[in-house]
């Protein structure tokens, strides 16, 4: 029996890895000009990292964690998310005594055991982004800055950034308890999993995706009718910075993200295309997060973006600018004229050009299909003509045109390109000679 692929894990082909790789360069790109620095932390964790960051009660923890007990005894665990192993990373590092801000961003693989459907998997992948050691508000609105601009970095341009303040340890007990007072009255219409939370976790309901629950809580009340002054001011003047800088966003009162450890500014991001799993990113603030995993009292703010939904949303336009295809194809005829282009290839390639080559041992015809798949504009065909006019005939394979013995073998890649170049802006017999003459 084949042996496949595991369900809500997925393979990322050739053609689709480009596009990851485009999406990380570009990524990296703006990382690096809003001076963030990458930090690679590991994949598995102790499970009690993410029971006491994310939180016990919260969807993530109850039931999609991928937990094993090693051979020692200890629980370890996939990470379902980045923020808890940086905060880990930054308490046993004391990064905070080395910088006094951090400004960190990841790449990489994250596990959460969830029904699989469009967008959402079991290994699915995040970009983030975290900066430790400021809790003003300018470093809030720079922070959903850098997700705007990311998105539209990556050529994303049709989202919404949807914000709130989760209030504080101040002010957040009266407003989960007004949260709760309100379920409790309408206990009979709760699903049974927010039945459960409502003594626990009852903000956690405002979060369900049950229809009815989700009808019943969008009546429910808002955090900021509870918000203390200071959680009041914080978010007027996150606000207003965005408004200075001219950062869209709209409201949402109700949003109070799927882990426990936020605090005050909280947001989600909503993109076109991706159907019922619209969330392309989400982030917060997190002050007290550094303290509970036994670190100084240091205060958080970062997001995370979902990779495979950036895919999903890009627009086909990011793929002509993959430029994916060779510059030129090597088409070797005979044993001795592979030898040769092998060693073309390989000084080429060292100068910069992109060069696919292709086998003696198939036809020229079925060289010539291969060159037309691979996307190469330019055939450089090397038989025995050409071996003893060590000059290489060029098909230009758009305007299906041949010039024998065009492209001389001791030519840099520069003169190659440049060549290849002259025939695609003048294309005639005209150009062509043009071409001949300034060899
Ligand atoms: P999150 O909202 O749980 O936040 O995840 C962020 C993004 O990861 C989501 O918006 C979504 O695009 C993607 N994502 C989550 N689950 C899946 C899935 N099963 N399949 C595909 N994509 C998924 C966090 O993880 C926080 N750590 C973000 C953060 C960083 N907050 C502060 N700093």
């Amino acid at each position: 029996m084949k042996i496949a692929s595991v369900k809500g894990f997925h393979d990322v082909l050739p053609g689709d890895s480009a596009r990851w790789a485009w999406l990380e360069t570009r990524a990296r790109d703006l990382f690096a000009r809003y001076h963030f620095a990458e930090i690679r932390i590991p994949i598995v964790e102790r499970t009690e990292l993410f029971a006491r960051s994310i939180g016990d009660t919260t969807d993530i923890v109850e039931k999609e964690m991928y937990s094993f007990v090693d051979r020692d005894g200890t629980s370890l665990t996939l990470r379902p998310e980045g923020t808890a192993g940086v905060v880990r990373a930054y308490v046993e590092h004391a990064l905070w005594q080395k910088e006094p801000v951090s400004k960190l961003f990841y790449f990489g693989p994250m596990f959460r055991r969830e029904r699989p459907q469009k967008g959402r998997l079991r290994q699915f992948h995040q970009m983030g982004a975290e900066v430790l050691g400021r809790d003003d508000p300018a470093i809030d609105a720079e922070v959903l800055m850098l997700l705007h601009d990311l998105l539209l970095a990556c050529e994303i341009h049709h989202f919404t950034i949807e914000l709130n303040s989760l209030g504080d340890a101040n002010c957040r007990p009266a407003y989960r308890e007004a949260v709760r007072a309100y379920g409790e009255t309408h206990r009979s219409q709760l699903c049974d999993n927010c039945q459960r939370r409502l003594e626990r976790n009852p903000l956690r309901l405002l979060d369900c995706k049950v229809p009815t629950c989700a009808a019943l809580m969008a009546q429910a009340p808002v955090m900021e009718a509870f918000w203390c002054s200071s959680c009041r001011e914080h978010f007027a003047a996150v606000r207003q910075a965005l408004d200075h800088a001219r950062i869209p966003y709209v409201l949402a009162p109700r949003i109070v993200r799927g882990l426990d450890y936020y605090v005050r500014t909280a947001f989600e991001v909503k993109a076109e295309g991706l159907g019922a799993q619209n969330a392309v990113g989400g982030g917060g603030r997190y002050d007290g997060l550094v303290k509970s995993l036994d670190g100084p009292d240091v205060p958080g703010i970062g997001f995370a973006l979902g990779v495979e939904r950036m895919l999903l949303a890009l627009g086909i336009a990011v793929d002509e600018q993959l430029a994916l295809a060779p510059e030129i194809f090597l088409a070797p005829l005979g044993a001795e004229s592979e030898a040769h282009v092998l060693v073309l290839a390989h000084r080429w390639r060292n100068e910069g050009l992109k060069v696919e080559l292709g086998a003696a041992a198939r036809s020229l015809k079925s060289q010539m299909r291969q060159a037309d798949k691979s996307g190469a504009p330019f055939v450089l065909i090397v038989g025995e003509a050409e071996l003893e006019s060590r000059a290489a005939t060029v098909r230009d394979m758009l305007r299906k045109r041949d010039y024998p013995r065009a492209v001389a073998f001791d030519w840099s890649a520069g003169q190659v390109r440049q060549y290849l170049a002259s025939l695609g802006e003048v294309a005639t017999p005209q150009g062509h000679a043009l071409a001949e003459r300034t060899r």
